[in-house]
């Protein structure tokens, strides 16, 4: 977790919010007519200077969840709300609102034109949204050196001719920053931020995001595979699984006192917790395919407590085949699991 002051604003209006999102895909495997539920019912507020992690397994989601949230992709239902304003999928409505929540990619090299030098790419996002020089804005200059110095690149203007090729990979990935910050975002959405680059700048990039944070109140959502990142970043950690969220809280919560058994396995793998001497619980069944969403509960399929009896000797296993857990609220302490919320459930007669 962030050794930073909280400076989230609680009960704050959220600086970006998704209700009962949906997302679906014509299936790319030639399965029929059926289509990769992508994002299966989701709810999720972010509040201003908060910064949620998204973690999950490969497949489950979490990319096509980003970029609905910089409306880069239209929802099939539900809705996006930036400021509590809905996301208008109008073109000139949209540009507005792309603004104010940039998304910032894994693969800097990818990002980056190699015949384009710094000052262009940064520039780019000022053309695009029509706030260059060309267009009469005289300070472009001012905003791209502003922009890079923020990013951690100083002085600017040192950087402004070069190219990709002469810039380390973490100088790449501070102007993919830069183009996002140019444009005074109020959240940066971060698809795997760090997962491209050497251990050894993965931390300058992750305490820029931090500084970014503590400095101008920056939210972000930062999609991760890893939950190692997610500890030392977010306040708030969001676990996906075949296209719902299915574990939310507090990184505390989260990842000290997981109630969902996904969690629980997804954590059981993580160094941490197999040099305390905990089994790791390893899930089987298929890989979870998002044409193919199983009936009741999505994970019952490699539940550790299905499969072991648990759920039976718990009175939940007829729920877990059938019942398809509620989608969670958009923010505070939850788990999409029959037994996890039975046992939070008050005992009956117990006062
Ligand atoms: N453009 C597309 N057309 C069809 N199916 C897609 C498309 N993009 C994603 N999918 C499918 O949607 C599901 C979710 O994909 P997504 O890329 O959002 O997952 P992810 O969690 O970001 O995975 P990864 O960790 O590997 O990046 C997957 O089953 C994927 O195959
Ligand atoms: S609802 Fe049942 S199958 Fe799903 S995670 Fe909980 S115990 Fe496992
Ligand atoms: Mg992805």
């Amino acid at each position: 977790m962030s050794a930073e002051a909280d400076p989230t604003e609680v009960g704050a209006r959220p600086v970006l919010s998704v209700r009962e999102l949906y997302v679906a895909y014509r299936s790319r495997h030639g399965r029929g007519r059926a289509r990769a539920r992508a994002v299966d019912g989701v709810d999720l507020d972010i509040a201003p200077g908060e910064i949620v992690a998204l973690v999950g397994e490969s497949g489950c989601g979490k990319s096509t969840l980003a970029r609905a949230l910089t409306g880069l992709v239209v929802p099939t239902a539900g809705r996006v709300l930036h400021d509590g304003v809905p996301v208008s999928y109008k073109s000139r409505a949209l540009k507005a609102c792309r603004r104010g929540v940039q998304l910032v990619l894994q693969d800097p090299t990818g990002a980056l034109n190699p015949r384009r030098t710094v000052y262009e790419a940064v520039a780019e996002g000022l053309r695009i949204h029509g706030r260059s020089a060309l267009a009469g804005f005289p300070d472009e200059r001012a905003k791209v050196a502003d922009a890079l110095s923020r990013a951690g690149l100083r002085p600017p203007e040192r950087f402004f001719d070069l190219r990709p090729h002469q810039l380390s990979g973490g100088q790449r990935q501070r102007v993919v920053i830069a183009g996002a910050l140019v444009l005074d975002p109020q959240v940066l959405v971060a698809d795997e931020p760090v997962a491209s680059l050497d251990a050894s700048v993965r931390g300058e990039i992750l305490k820029l995001m931090l500084d970014l944070r503590a400095s101008a109140g920056l939210s972000a959502l930062v999609v991760t595979h890893d939950l190692g990142l997610a500890w030392n970043i977010a306040d708030r950690v969001a676990v996906m699984y075949l296209g719902r969220i299915v574990e939310t809280g507090t990184v505390e919560e989260v990842l000290t006192a997981p109630q969902h058994p996904y969690t629980r396995a997804l954590l059981s793998v993580v160094a941490v917790v197999a040099k305390s001497g905990a089994e790791p619980a390893i899930l089987t069944g298929e890989t979870p395919d998002s044409a193919a969403i199983p009936t009741g509960c999505r994970f019952h399929p490699r539940c550790p407590l299905v499969a072991s009896g648990e759920a039976e000797r718990l009175g939940v296993a007829g729920r877990c085949l059938t019942v398809d857990p509620e989608p969670l609220p958009a923010s505070g302490r939850h788990a999409a699991c029959h037994a996890a919320r039975d046992a939070a459930r008050p005992a009956a007669g117990v006062p």
